[in-house]
């Protein structure tokens, strides 16, 4: 029984998936090239004798070296150094979910990093499994979500597999980081230990953490634009652009077919130049807290606004009622971390049912930080330009049956009404 060997075990092992120090052998250490995975990375080898093999997935992370982060890996003795490009199953499998079921949480953050978390996962155990790796180590802290997303992921793919967060539990404060890196020869000048904040991206989007963002009094200073221009910067011509959807899903801009990388890639390049998708979001954690973040989902604004559109455009008053209830649902298991929970999977196959007539162009217009919807059109739309012109009959619609419809579409709140009124 896990509770058994927990209360036998010698030192303070919390959950049945987490490591004996005794027996690590050979680690998979998720590896970003950041400070925190850097030391990991050396402390590993120093405190467990284990060989160590990184692995670094690619997600659609904007300006980043790949190459040197392997460089900076095999330098600091990893015996392995993979890179995986998970670009396309980020954007099918996982993105393409999210566009379909407008996934938001709180009603502002588009899930990036909650979408990445299950995959980057999944590809450690896939390669941990491989290379016979005994267990997967993170450099998630004990505060976040990630560490949630990344460990439930483990344990539920791969129960043989042993976790370690050495940044959970080393308690080293950023000052010893530093110190060790040096001691160690950890280059500490480049990439992204140099920004003042915390960030994580992806295709989908960009956050920061940290510093001033902690202060909610404090309004977002200019040097947290990353990947934005911000609004008052952004060009003074406003810029019309068109989506075309199949299926739900984003399939051509500007009547040029794309696959969903490369689209999602040029709308945030488009987007981000007009200062488009700017959050500045306050957000209850899984673990408890309620934090602040920042985030710049250019991409995610563009495409959830034109989808939710020609959504609204194409379904019936009872399917967009009823859809965001269900969204709302979806988002929040994928926020919890709970990819692999078969509602998930369940909520997944009403979106893609719901989503089977979204078909068509909506045309947008971007400007300093705005979107509007300008132009729409489908060949699903439930809507009959004839009958939209004011005092017409004519096909399915008779003018002549409103009176009746209202007496008897009225007649509950009238009696409850009329007994209110008795009662005063
Ligand atoms: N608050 C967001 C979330 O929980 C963003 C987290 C960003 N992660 C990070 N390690 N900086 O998904």
């Amino acid at each position: 029984m896990a509770e058994l060997e927990l209360e036998r075990a010698p030192f303070a092992r919390t959950a049945s998936y987490e490591a004996d120090p005794e027996s690590v052998a050979r680690v998979l250490l998720l590896y970003s090239g950041g400070l925190d995975t850097s030391v990991m990375l050396k402390w590993i080898q120093e405190r467990y004798g284990a060989e160590v093999v990184t692995l670094t997935v690619n997600l659609g992370q904007p300006r980043e070296d790949f190459s040197a982060i392997r460089a900076k890996a095999e330098a600091l003795g990893a015996l392995e150094c993979l890179l995986v490009d998970a670009r396309e199953e980020f954007a099918a499998e996982y993105v393409a979910r999210a566009i379909r079921a407008n996934a938001l949480y709180g009603g502002g953050y588009p899930l990036f990093t909650a979408l990445g978390r299950p995959l980057i996962a999944k590809l450690a155990v896939e390669h941990a499994r491989r290379l016979s790796c005994d267990v997967i180590a993170h450099g998630c802290t004990g505060k976040g979500n990630d560490q949630v997303r990344i460990e439930s992921t483990i344990a539920t793919l791969a129960p043989e597999l042993r976790v370690i967060a050495p940044v959970r539990s080393w308690q080293m404060g950023r000052e010893e980081e530093i110190a060790y890196a040096r001691e160690h020869g950890i280059p500490l000048a480049s990439g992204s230990e140099v920004t003042p904040y915390s960030i994580d991206d992806n295709l989908w989007g960009r956050s920061s953490e940290g510093r001033w963002i902690e202060d909610l009094e404090h309004a977002p200073e200019q040097d947290v634009f990353g990947l934005l221009t911000p609004p008052e910067q952004a060009p003074d011509q406003a810029q019309e652009i068109e989506l075309a959807f199949e299926r739900g899903l984003p399939v051509a801009l500007d009547g040029k077919a794309m696959g969903l990388v490369a689209l999602l890639e040029e709308l945030t390049a488009i987007g981000a130049r007009h200062g488009v998708g700017f959050v500045d979001h306050i957000e209850d954690r899984i673990v408890g807290l309620k934090v602040r973040d920042i985030y710049e989902v250019p991409a995610a604004t563009i495409v959830l606004s034109a989808h939710r559109e020609l959504e609204k455009l194409v379904s019936t008053i009872h399917q967009n009622q009823t859809k965001p209830f269900l969204e709302e649902r979806f988002a929040y298991l994928v926020y919890a971390g709970l990819w692999w929970e078969p509602l998930r999977e369940d909520l997944d196959a009403y979106m893609i049912a719901a989503n089977e007539a979204v078909t068509g162009t909506i045309a947008l217009k971007l400007y300093k930080g705005s979107v509007h919807v300008i132009r729409r059109s489908s060949p699903n739309a439930v809507y009959d330009p004839a009958l939209a012109t004011f005092a017409t009959s004519g096909g399915l619609f008779s003018q002549a049956a409103a009176p009746g419809f209202i007496e008897l579409f009225s007649l509950p709140s009238r009696m409850a009404w009329r007994l209110r009124q008795s009662r005063l």
